[in-house]
Order: C-alpha cells, then structure tokens, then sequence
C-alpha cells in the first residue's frame, strides 16, 4: 500500500498532550473522505490510547517517557499507532475485555472504544518494555472526474 502522507509526533507523557494527539488526529483524518461522525470516532480512539499511555504506561508521572504517535494516511485507510515505552501489558487478553481496569475507579472502556469506534485494532505489548497500539480507519477514495 502507497503511503500518501504520514506525520510522527512525540509527546511527553502529560495529560495536556491527550487532547493535542486528540486535535492532530481529527486535522490528519480531515486529508480522508470521511463523515465528521467517523472523525469524531477517530478522536476518541486517539485520545483513549494515548491516555492509557500516560495514566497505564508511565503512571501520570510527566517525567516518565516519550509517547510516539504516527498517522499514516493510505490510498483508502488511515493507521494510527500509537507507542510508549512504559510497564507494558500482562494479558493483553484480560486487558481488552469489556469493563476490565487495573484502576477501580476507572470504567474499564478505552480499548471497547477503540475497537468498536475503528477498522482495526491490534495491541502489542511486553511488561516493562511497553505498548503498541495500532488502529485502522477505512474509506473509499474520493472519486475524481
Ligand atoms: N499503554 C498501557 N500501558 C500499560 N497498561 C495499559 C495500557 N493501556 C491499557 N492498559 C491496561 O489495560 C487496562 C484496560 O484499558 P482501558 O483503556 O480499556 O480501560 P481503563 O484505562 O482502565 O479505563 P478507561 O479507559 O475507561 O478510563 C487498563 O486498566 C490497564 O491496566
Ligand atoms: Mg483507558
């Protein structure tokens, strides 16, 4: 698949930088034919992986590390990968699952949004190396005359 365009941004694990990812996806996606609704899915999708990255992965602490986050825009998708390098995941299986949190006083829903709200969702992770997200939006190209 021909890459038409792709930017990388690196983020200090801050909770300010969730909603600039949140900004700096929905501007990439806005390059796709897509409903305003499926961008908004987009945000949210963003926004919840990033954030586990710095509540889950480095543990709100800004000091932490570095989140990468790269947008890539295909012919008729666009990828969104989302990486820290923080505690990693035990059993990705468990963590995936509907209303499961590590956190009690959280809902447990980030990953149910990602995976219903996008195309694609796949979750690659080892204990104390950290996490890989990646996550697909599929459209049709534009139709050019
Ligand atoms: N980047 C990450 N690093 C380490 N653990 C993670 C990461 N992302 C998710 N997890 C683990 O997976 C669990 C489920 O994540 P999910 O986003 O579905 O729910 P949550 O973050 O606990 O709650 P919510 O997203 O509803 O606030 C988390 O509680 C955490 O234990
Ligand atoms: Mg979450």
């Amino acid at each position: 698949m021909e890459i038409k365009n792709q930017l990388t941004m690196k983020l200090q694990s801050l909770s300010e930088n969730v909603g600039i990812a949140r900004i700096a996806a929905a501007a990439f996606a806005a390059q796709a034919d897509l409903p305003i609704s499926e961008i908004d899915e987009i945000k949210v999708a963003v926004s919840e992986a990033v954030s586990n990255s710095v509540i889950h992965g480095y543990g709100n602490d800004p000091k932490a590390g570095i989140i990468e986050c790269t947008m890539t825009l295909y012919e008729e998708m666009l990828e969104y990968i989302v990486i820290d390098y923080g505690k990693g995941i035990e059993d990705i299986a468990l963590a995936r699952q509907a209303s499961y949190s590590s956190d009690p006083e959280r809902m447990g829903l980030g990953f149910v949004f990602m995976e219903s709200f996008m195309d694609e969702l796949e979750v690659r992770s080892e204990v104390g190396q950290g996490t890989t997200v990646r996550m697909c939006k599929k459209f049709s190209p534009r139709k050019t005359h």
